[in-house]
């Protein structure tokens, strides 16, 4: 007898993207001829810049010769040259100095975030905030990390730390001691991003504790105020207590293709029960390598493309484009009256809905007045209740028309 794995049947969240498909659908057959505007949507919307396009012709014209065929990416970590790129571009020229061998190339941050737990004992105490980007959390319950369902989307064995408007969806250190912290900066699906001094006071809490802050970076190419740290190793000592992930998904349209990295520092460290301390790179290498064959060449090398001028130029060209939106949502929404948060660094903007009603009302008021799909809140944590999350990715055209709809659904 095949036994399941039961930890999948504690599993509740997968139900907001499917409920939001079940509501789009009823609401389209009962008004076969209204014109939903999504702006719910995580994807991106852009074609790939043309550098991109480029180099991956390029990339593919040498695989179809022997002598410049590539099989297997030696190791399955990633090619020199796209390392060297990254540890130069995203790290180096913000005063960071990252090794190429503390840079992993993957498929995704999706999956790099679900993996990394891992190297991590069972017992391990997670904090994550709330609301939260789900996969953090289900990716927990599925391997049998956390406890029973305890009400409202959340589990036993996880410290949730509320991220709400008290404390700028910047939530401190907790009280408890957490032994692997979540943090994800810009922040999906706030908007929010954490200043320097409030990254250090989790760096402090992680060297204080010997804790891991498993930073997500996805977003960081979004940043628009000078102020804010791109990268946590931007702060003293975060490279002794922080692993980052970082994703080509939304800074260059990469949602289809699959690019990203994860960087794991030489001297960061966990520990055996016995207090022994064991450095995470080399075991991050040894799971990458047993489980991992790495991204394909033309991959790589269309995302080599995005740190040459031309491409650094092109995909800042179409960031620009979704910030634009974000702008224009931000303040028409203010203008009439919303409360609104994000959208300045980040291109989610998270909307208090109005007169206290619930994530799930305003999203069907939402739907059937303005025709327009948000996300509820409430599907990222109970504190994201009485909030939906809009996001910037849309056609500009269909951001406009979507901003003039709920100007007339407005109080
Ligand atoms: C916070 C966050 N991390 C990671 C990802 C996934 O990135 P990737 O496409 O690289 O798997 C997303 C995508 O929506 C995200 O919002």
């Amino acid at each position: 007898m095949a036994g399941v794995n039961e930890n999948y049947l504690k599993l509740q969240v997968g139900y907001l993207f499917p409920e939001i498909g079940k509501r789009k659908r009823a609401f389209q057959q009962a008004h076969p001829d209204a014109k939903l505007i999504s702006m719910g949507i995580g994807d991106v919307t852009q074609p790939l810049a043309p550098a991109v396009i480029a180099a991956m012709h390029k990339a593919v014209d040498e695989m179809g010769k022997k002598e410049t065929f590539h099989g297997y990416d030696d190791g399955g970590v990633g090619y020199a040259f796209l390392r060297e790129a990254i540890a130069k571009n995203d790290f180096k020229a913000r005063g960071v100095s990252i090794d190429i061998d503390e840079i992993f190339i993957s498929d995704g941050a999706k999956s790099d975030t679900a993996n990394i737990q891992e190297l991590f004992g069972l017992d391990n105490t997670r904090a994550v905030a709330d609301p939260v980007y789900p996969v953090y959390v289900d990716t927990n319950v599925m391997a049998g990390r956390t406890g029973a369902v305890a009400g409202q989307g959340t589990y036993l064995k996880i410290v949730y730390m509320p991220a709400t408007a008290d404390n700028n969806f910047v939530p401190e250190p907790p009280r408890e001691k957490a032994d692997m912290i979540y943090l994800c900066f810009p922040n999906n699906p706030t908007g929010a991003v954490a200043t320097k001094e409030q990254l250090k006071k989790w760096v402090d809490y992680a060297r204080d504790n010997k804790a891991v802050i498993l930073f997500d970076a996805a977003y960081e190419a979004y940043i628009t105020e000078s102020q804010i740290p791109h990268s946590i190793y931007e702060i003293d000592g975060a490279k002794d207590v922080a692993i980052e992930f970082r994703s080509l998904s939304k800074t260059a349209g990469f949602t289809g293709v699959r690019c990203a990295f994860t960087v794991v520092p030489k001297q960061l460290r966990a520990y055996t029960r016995a207090g022994q301390s064991v450095a995470l790179n080399p075991l991050w290498n040894r799971r990458m390598c047993t489980k991992f064959n790495g991204v394909s060449y033309i991959t790589q090398m269309g995302a080599a493309a995005t740190y040459t001028d031309e491409g650094k130029r092109q995909i800042r060209g179409t960031i620009e484009l979704y910030m634009n939106n974000a702008d224009i949502i931000r303040k028409t929404l203010a203008a009439f009256g919303y409360k609104v948060y994000g959208g300045v660094n980040a291109p989610y903007i998270w909307l208090k809905t109005p007169d206290g009603i619930g994530s799930w009302e305003f999203f069907d008021l939402l739907l059937n007045k303005a025709n327009v799909v948000t996300t509820p809140g409430v599907g990222f944590g109970p504190a994201g209740e009485g909030y939906v999350r809009l996001t910037a990715f849309g056609d500009p055209q269909d951001v406009n028309e979507a901003l003039d709809r709920i100007s007339r659904v407005s109080r």
